[in-house]
């Protein structure tokens, strides 16, 4: 399979190089040309397409012959830099490729996810607090994901809880709506965000879906995950503890 990782120098980024040459992919990154140093481990490996993410001659480039494109969606910045990125991956990307969006949980697909007070606080804070300092804006990220609801591609938009650092644990575990039991921990390793990005690859089940996910390690995915009425709310093909990579 050839992929192509559009924002592979962030941390993310970097850790879905990894997993995608784990899995003996044949790997096109792209990311901004000051950011190409931060590729040095990965070099004769991978082809990097250095650019701005939403430069749409560029991702045009980067995508062609790909089976599937993962990209990293940021709020960064206050030009539209998120819509343009995934719009460029939506027009250019091969007719039936699969494509894995990144984003958080405050990105709703359907308006059924219930946030906690304190999530809502915090992302209005920080949305304020961005637009104020004009150094983020999470419209952009939303306008994104909307344009990838929309389309008719073969689009699978992963929403990530709160993230730290570690060793792998697993594959995450996830739910439709933010709110459900088995997600309250909100706590995932950034490796295995990469790694769900990675292996929605292979997994139909996830088309068309955007799956909020958790640790399979966390509390809440221990405690809820192997019953019964967690499994209704843990679609078909979620990830979890018995799930085989
Ligand atoms: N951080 C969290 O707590 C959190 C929680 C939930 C979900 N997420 C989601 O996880 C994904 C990765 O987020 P992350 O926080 O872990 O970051 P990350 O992996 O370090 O990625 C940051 C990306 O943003 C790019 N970038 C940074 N500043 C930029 C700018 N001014 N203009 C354009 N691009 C810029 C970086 O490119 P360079 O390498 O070129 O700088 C890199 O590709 C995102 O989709 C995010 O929404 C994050």
């Amino acid at each position: 399979m050839k992929v192509c990782i559009v924002g592979a120098s962030g941390k993310l980024g970097k850790y879905m190089v990894q997993h995608a040459l784990d899995r003996g992919y044949q790997v096109v990154a792209v990311c901004r040309e000051r950011s190409v140093g931060k590729l040095d481990a990965f070099a004769g490996r991978i082809t990097v397409i250095p650019g701005a993410t939403n430069d749409r001659e560029i991702i045009k480039q980067a995508v062609a012959g790909c089976d599937g494109v993962l990209t990293v969606l940021v709020p960064w910045g206050v030009h539209q830099y998120s819509t343009g990125t995934a719009q460029a991956v939506l027009d250019h990307a091969e007719p039936g490729a699969r494509l894995v969006f990144s984003c958080g949980w405050h990105i709703t697909r359907d308006g059924q996810d219930t946030y906690s007070r304190k999530f809502k606080l915090l992302v209005a804070t920080f949305g304020w607090l961005a637009r104020l300092l004009r150094f983020a804006d999470l419209n952009d990220q939303v306008e994104a994901c909307r344009r990838v609801f929309a389309s008719d591609t073969r689009w699978t938009v992963v929403r990530g809880s709160g993230l730290e650092e570690g060793e792998s644990q697993g594959l995450p575990v996830w739910s439709r709506h933010v709110g459900d039991p088995i997600l309250q921990s909100n706590l995932t390793r950034r490796v295995d965000f990469a790694l769900f990005m990675v292996a929605a690859l292979e997994n139909d089940h996830l088309i068309r879906e955007a799956p909020a996910i958790v640790g399979c390690r966390t509390p809440s995915a221990l405690a809820h995950t192997d019953q019964p009425e967690a499994a209704s709310r843990h679609p078909p093909g979620a990830g979890g503890r018995r799930q085989v990579l």
